[in-house]
């Protein structure tokens, strides 16, 4: 494993991390859950990111559970505050109140004095940005929050926090989750840039479009059994935005170029963003523990830019640029 600086500050991360949305508590049984974690900790990924909201609260518990008896000092622990984890008006948003309940409950179910990095899951319009960053450098203080990030935030929100942060002396965003990947480059005009100039890290989601980049789902034919794209329980909806016949037939486009770099198109795909330098980790799911063998194998892999243009040329006009898919919902979800 490589490791990387999460923006400009001195903590370290993997640079593939493991994440749990979508599988811990929902897709995958507990079993296979542990699994993947043993997994990645073999493989030397020190980094996990999770969020209060994910499986209804029940992944954090699922992570809690599977890192018990680790070093803690050994890993880099991340969740998140925002989306709803109840029915009432102040079980969600970044209000004081709400951030305070958050990270108390998540704590408790990572079974964890403190998490490394808190992170806003999206920007919540409806509260004012100085309540959020106070209430996060409280927590700061209070020992329970290492450092604080935010998700999906657009240039100018991330910009605003800064500008606060260093007025009223507030603790620095070191870090922003954004979706990346080589069909979802949105960040590249304005968040990079901003970003590289803050000392602000990316810690990229989705990496390989969800399992789309592996190229394992084939265009007019039915997914894979046992695949997000057949989940149920909420991956099938999340995954759907890929699912079309213009998108697969020319991700097929890229086995060849994987092939001639003895990579499989999982390494290929998380290889591609963590050539980025702003890139800091590259989080990477997973619903059985080959497919986090297989993915940590692109950590320090270098792509030249001759390949940097072939996969350009194979992907043409799918890929989307535009700044503006940056939302976060207007009033608060
Ligand atoms: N901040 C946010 O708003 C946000 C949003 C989404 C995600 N995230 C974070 O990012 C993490 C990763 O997101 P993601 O799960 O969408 O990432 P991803 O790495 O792009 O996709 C992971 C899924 O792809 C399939 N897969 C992975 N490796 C494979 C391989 N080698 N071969 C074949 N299939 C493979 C698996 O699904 P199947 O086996 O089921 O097909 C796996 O669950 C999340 O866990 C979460 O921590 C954050």
């Amino acid at each position: 494993m490589e490791f990387r600086h999460l923006g400009r500050s001195g903590l370290k991360v993997s640079e593939i991390s493991y994440g749990n949305w979508l599988t811990h508590g929902s897709q995958v049984e507990e079993d296979a859950a542990k699994q993947c974690v043993q997994a990645a900790l073999d493989e030397g990924i020190t980094t996990f990111d999770t969020a209060d909201v994910y499986a209804g609260t029940k992944a954090e518990e699922v992570l809690g559970r599977a890192l018990k008896g680790v070093r803690r000092e050994s890993l880099e622990i991340f969740t998140k505050v925002y989306w709803p984890t109840g029915p009432g008006q102040n079980d969600r948003g970044l209000s004081r109140k709400h951030i305070t309940e958050s990270i108390n409950a998540s704590l408790r179910r990572l079974q964890t004095d403190y998490v490394d990095l808190y992170q806003a899951h999206r920007f919540d319009h409806e509260t004012p940005l100085e309540e959020t960053l106070k209430t996060f450098d409280d927590l700061v203080r209070q020992g329970k929050v290492l450092y604080v990030g935010v998700s999906e935030w657009t240039a100018d929100q991330i910009a605003q926090a800064l500008k606060i942060a260093d007025e009223m002396g507030f603790d620095r965003i070191v870090s922003n989750q954004p979706q990346y990947s080589m069909l979802w480059r949105v960040i590249e005009s304005e968040i990079v840039p901003l970003s590289e100039k803050e000392g602000v890290g990316q810690i990229v989601w989705s990496p390989i479009a969800q399992g789309v980049l592996t190229g394992k789902y084939l265009p007019g034919q039915q997914p894979p059994e046992g695949s997000r794209a057949t989940d149920a329980a909420g991956g099938s909806a999340m995954i759907a935005r890929f699912m079309n016949d213009d998108v697969l037939t020319r991700v097929q486009e890229l086995k060849p170029i994987a092939a001639d770099l003895g990579l499989s198109m999982a390494q290929l795909a998380i290889a591609w963003v963590l050539q980025n330098p702003n890139v800091s980790s590259a989080i990477v799911g997973a619903s059985r523990p080959e497919q986090v063998r297989d993915n940590v194998k692109a950590a320090g892999v270098k792509l030249d830019q001759d390949v940097l243009r072939r996969i350009d040329d194979a992907l043409g006009p799918i890929v989307e640029r535009d700044p503006a898919k940056t939302t976060s919902p207007r009033p608060r979800a």
